[in-house]
């Protein structure tokens, strides 16, 4: 018979009856992956909880046992992951009803409340019986019920991108947007197509590597998981005239890796002419935004860049750690928080940028 696969996890409270579970269960004859934590060293329980979840929801392990010192915060982070069926069991009584009536593929266990025989008895319980099914499965599907339809209720979605037109704004020595009729209905024809003349860094779009650095990627290259998922939009104040490293050291950028900068730039989209003195995000900042792992910045106006740095260094500094930048966004509506962003460009082969649509949703 082909070896069960358990995948373990802890935070630090939880370590030694992660350690001392591990032997057991290499004793047992199970292949065992650890995400961690490998140390008493402090750490947050939902790192290690969201790794080995992950991989049971895809499918990779059939089962995962996780561990911090009451086992609570961990069955909370991982019921969060969809597809999770998480229980805290402090005996074989329940350990072993987790998995006749719950079907559950994690168990945790607390550090603090088990440990020895005890520990291992749960462990061996919960690995070694089976769903019963019937009554239980309908009572599961309940649950998936609610789990797959509060992921399909649906926020308020806000559309961030500006619309492109004739005469719009642009940056001063890119192309002017001219859209006429080539073909019209009025002109006896049968179909309305119309000519598009726009530069490709035109209204919300995105700038590439390419777009400074030569022989780079392309708009086309970028991975679509960067353009979907989490972003924090802040409206910062208005009277601010530029984000640099003492503003962004006030925002709390933690567990996030999309930032959407919404400033008084939202104003200057109401004038016929470009606006050179827009708040722009300095190089400093931008060193600090690649420092915090950011994968997505965006602004809302035409650059990100402050209008005479010559030297293009923010814009540099983020397309050389490949973090992806979204600028002319319209955030004017947006309240400040966390949205699911989906974040479109067109998709030009080779493209040093891309205009984009933009949507925020409310989660
Ligand atoms: C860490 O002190 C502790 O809070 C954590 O291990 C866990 O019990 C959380 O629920």
């Amino acid at each position: 018979m082909p070896k069960e696969k358990v995948i373990l996890g802890s935070d630090h409270a939880g370590f030694e009856l992660k350690e001392d579970i591990k032997s057991f269960l290499i004793e047992q004859g199970y292949l065992v992956e650890d995400v961690g934590t490998h140390s008493t060293a402090s750490v947050d329980y939902p790192d290690y909880t969201r790794l080995a979840a992950e991989k049971v929801a895809a499918g990779q392990f059939p089962r995962a046992v996780l561990f911090c010192g009451t086992g609570l915060g961990t069955c909370i982070a991982a019921n969060k992951v969809p597809g999770i069926r998480a229980t805290v069991c402090l005996d074989t009584f329940t350990a072993g009803l987790s998995r006749a009536h719950n079907d559950a593929n994690v168990l945790v266990l607390g550090g603090f409340l088990v440990a020895g025989r005890l520990a291992r008895e749960i462990v061996r319980t919960w690995l070694t019986t089976t769903f019963e099914g019937g009554r239980h499965a309908q009572r599961l599907d309940k649950v998936r019920a609610i789990e797959t339809e509060g992921r399909l209720k649906r926020g308020k979605l806000y559309d961030i991108s500006r619309p492109i037109q004739s005469g719009m704004v642009v940056w001063p020595t890119d192309p002017p947007v001219t859209i006429e009729p080539a073909k019209a209905i009025a002109a006896g024809k049968s179909s309305n197509v119309s000519r598009m003349h726009i530069s490709t860094h035109t209204g919300t779009h995105i700038d590439a590597p390419r777009h400074y650095i030569n022989g780079a990627s392309g708009v086309d290259d970028i991975v679509p998981e960067v353009l979907m998922g989490m972003a924090r939009v802040f409206q910062l104040d208005p009277q601010l005239r530029s984000i640099d490293g003492r503003v962004l050291q006030g925002l709390n950028l933690q567990g996030v890796s999309r930032v959407l900068f919404g400033t008084s730039n939202s104003s200057l989209w109401g004038r016929n002419e470009f606006t050179e003195d827009y708040v722009h995000v300095s190089e400093e900042a931008a060193r600090g935004l690649v420092a915090q792992g950011m994968k997505l910045v965006g602004i809302d106006y035409l650059s990100i860049e402050e209008f005479r740095n010559k030297g293009r260094s923010a814009h540099h500094t983020l397309l050389q750690a490949g973090v992806v930048i979204v600028e002319g966004l319209d955030l004017s509506d947006v309240p400040q928080g966390d949205y699911e962003l989906l974040c479109l460009p067109l998709r030009v082969k080779g493209g040093d940028g891309a205009p984009v649509r933009a949507f925020l949703r409310e989660i």
